[in-house]
């Protein structure tokens, strides 16, 4: 069994979601999973206490997560002696159009944290319009417009959800494989703890 932690920032939960639905997937190949939102976590919760840290953050003007980086930063010198994984949920990964933009937004965040996870996930994320107060609501249906011209019309009176959960299930299993060959470990069941 594997000890997995998995801090991660959200604005409107989607990045919570995928986090949550990550952590799932490792604790049935039978690991230890503790998912953790950046700006809640216990100060008894250290990543020197896992062997393995999956970092999630959603995109918002850009930017991910102040929180998160700094939590990236602080913990520098543990995560670059452990498996570590960083997944990103974004509006431009929704789209054709906008994965080179999703990609770069990944090599801002190691650029301006150091640090170079060994898997890196990339997924489309949700428009939350029920959550957004009025101005948001305007600039993310202009957004959404200019980003997502190669998907078929949203309908903006509602919340949309773009992340494909295949993709999000099959990072997971690949992260778990990864993470358990460099430990040196085969899944200890299928039958798992369930996730935290
Ligand atoms: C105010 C705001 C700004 C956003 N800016 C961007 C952006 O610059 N690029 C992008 O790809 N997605 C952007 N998004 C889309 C979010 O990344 C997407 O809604 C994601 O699902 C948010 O995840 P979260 O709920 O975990 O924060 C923005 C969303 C909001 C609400």
């Amino acid at each position: 069994m594997v000890s997995f932690l998995i801090p991660y920032g959200t604005g409107e939960g989607q990045t919570e979601k995928v986090a949550t639905h990550i952590g799932d997937a490792i604790a049935k190949r039978g690991h230890d999973v503790t998912a953790v939102d950046v700006n809640e976590m216990a100060p008894d919760v250290v990543v020197d206490d896992f062997e393995a840290v999956l970092v999630g953050a959603s995109v918002h003007a850009g930017n991910h997560q102040t929180a998160v980086a700094n939590f990236v930063r602080t913990n520098q010198d543990g995560l670059a002696v452990k498996p570590t994984a960083f997944f990103q949920v974004s509006l431009s990964s929704a789209s054709e159009d906008g994965r080179a933009q999703a990609a770069e937004y990944v090599e801002k965040f190691v650029e301006d944290t150091g640090w170079h996870p060994d898997r890196i996930g990339l997924f489309g994320g949700a428009l939350r319009y029920s959550k957004y107060g009025f101005l948001k609501r305007l600039f993310m249906k202009q957004i959404a417009k200019r980003t997502m011209s190669d998907l078929p019309d949203a309908d903006t009176a509602g919340d949309v959800e773009f992340t494909d959960w295949h993709e999000v299930e099959a990072f997971a299993a690949d992260v778990a494989s990864f993470v358990e060959g460099r430990l040196g470990q085969t899944p200890p069941s299928k039958e798992g703890n369930g996730s935290t």
